[in-house]
């Protein structure tokens, strides 16, 4: 069977699964918020769905993005999720002879839409305690050249859950705009982190930033995501985009209702993500995993195997059996990927009690488990 069709199956076998718990996709499965489920509604009795929205999104949402990021003077460029602004932003950016500059561990499809477009993909190891897990200026100015067109930071870094200061995101602009790169942040988890600085408040033009409404607001099947551009590069942009017949119209209507009472909306899932955490980390810890950060600034965590002598996917399979979906570490990283596990943390309290119940089960046939179906 062709790896497309095995992995396409690998997913389907997984949505088919009754009451799976969602736990390594870092999507939302915290019941939507009324305001949102009615939005959707009444979109589609409304029979918005019979015509194509905006090119570039419904204007009431194009300026609730923004708004939303402190960023008025922004234009946003509403896209089928994260995935596909950051795919045009490379599509517009990275050529042959260029670089595209990220982390190890970073989010691994950009790096394929930058290597199918011909750039030099260049990671920086930031698996690192010395570093605290996360980039510096240092080491990025040493990574970066005159053929450097993007440098792309994931802030919440997923999996590593770590975040950056405004003095951080400052000197990293300061040397994308010293080598003529772009600054691409990716700040898909912004809104469970303790803090956050998007690029773009520094860097107004060489920064781009790539939003998301599948984890803070749990949208992720009905994709839908923002490129936010500054005024001067939304042409630039505009011209790569291949939504040129606009995004879901329901999910923007759910993406706006949901930008409406979003204070009150992630006030109750951070309760409910910041105790799952500390449940996971309490019943993991007491297996023998070990947890490198914390805490994180993600909707998820990460869990180090080593020291159990486990292997991620032997703990992926296992907890597959028992209808638990978790992510081995190599999804994230070649490199780092045999250390660890990633857990989902935005999830239905009973999903995280479920896994806290089951670990020790799932431990110990992991133990067992020799021979594995692929894991995606
Ligand atoms: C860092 C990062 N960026 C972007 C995305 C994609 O988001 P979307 O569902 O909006 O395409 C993900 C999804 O896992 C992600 O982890």
């Amino acid at each position: 069977m062709s790896d497309a069709l095995v992995r396409n199956r690998y997913f389907d076998e997984l949505t088919a699964t009754p009451d799976l718990a969602w736990m390594g996709q870092n999507t939302n499965h915290i019941p939507a918020h009324p305001a949102v489920r009615a939005a959707m509604i009444q979109a589609i009795e409304a029979g918005e769905f019979n015509a194509y929205a905006p090119p570039l999104g419904f204007e009431a949402l194009r300026a609730a993005i923004t708004a939303d990021l402190g960023l008025p003077e922004a234009e946003a460029l509403v896209t089928e999720g994260g995935v596909n602004a950051l795919a045009l932003v490379c599509r517009a950016r990275c050529k042959p002879g260029t670089t595209f500059v990220t982390t190890d561990p970073s989010w691994k499809w950009p790096l394929l839409f930058a290597r199918q477009a011909g750039a030099e993909v260049i990671e920086i190891p930031i698996y690192d305690p010395a570093c605290d897990y996360k980039l510096t200026p240092e080491a990025l100015a040493a990574a970066v050249d005159a053929r450097t067109a993007v440098i792309y930071l994931v802030d919440p870094n997923n999996p590593l859950g770590i975040r950056y200061t405004a003095e951080e995101i400052a000197a990293f602009a300061t040397i994308a705009k010293d080598c003529g790169a772009l600054l691409v942040h990716d700040c898909t988890y912004r809104d469970f982190a303790d803090g956050h600085h998007p690029a773009l408040r520094v860097a107004p033009e060489h920064s781009v930033v790539s939003v998301s409404f599948s984890k803070w607001l749990g949208l992720a099947g009905m994709r839908i995501g923002a490129l936010v551009t500054p005024r001067a590069l939304l042409e630039e942009f505009a011209a790569q985009a291949t939504s040129v017949l606009g995004a879901s119209v329901i999910a923007q209507r759910a993406a706006q209702a949901g930008l409406a009472v979003k204070a009150e909306w992630m006030a109750e899932v951070r309760r409910i993500d910041t105790a799952n955490k500390a449940m996971i980390r309490e019943a993991a810890e007491a297996i023998g995993l070990t947890i490198p950060v914390w805490p994180s600034h993600g909707n998820f965590l990460v869990l180090e195997t080593g020291a159990a002598g486990l292997r991620p996917e032997a703990l992926v399979e296992a907890a597959r059996r028992r209808g638990i979906m978790i992510r081995q570490g190599t999804y994230h990283t070649a490199r780092f990927g045999d250390r660890f596990i990633k857990v989902s943390t935005s999830v239905p309290t009973e999903w995280a009690i479920r896994l806290r119940n089951a670990l020790p089960d799932i431990t110990a046939e992991a133990r067992t488990l020799n021979d594995l179906p692929p894991q995606f």
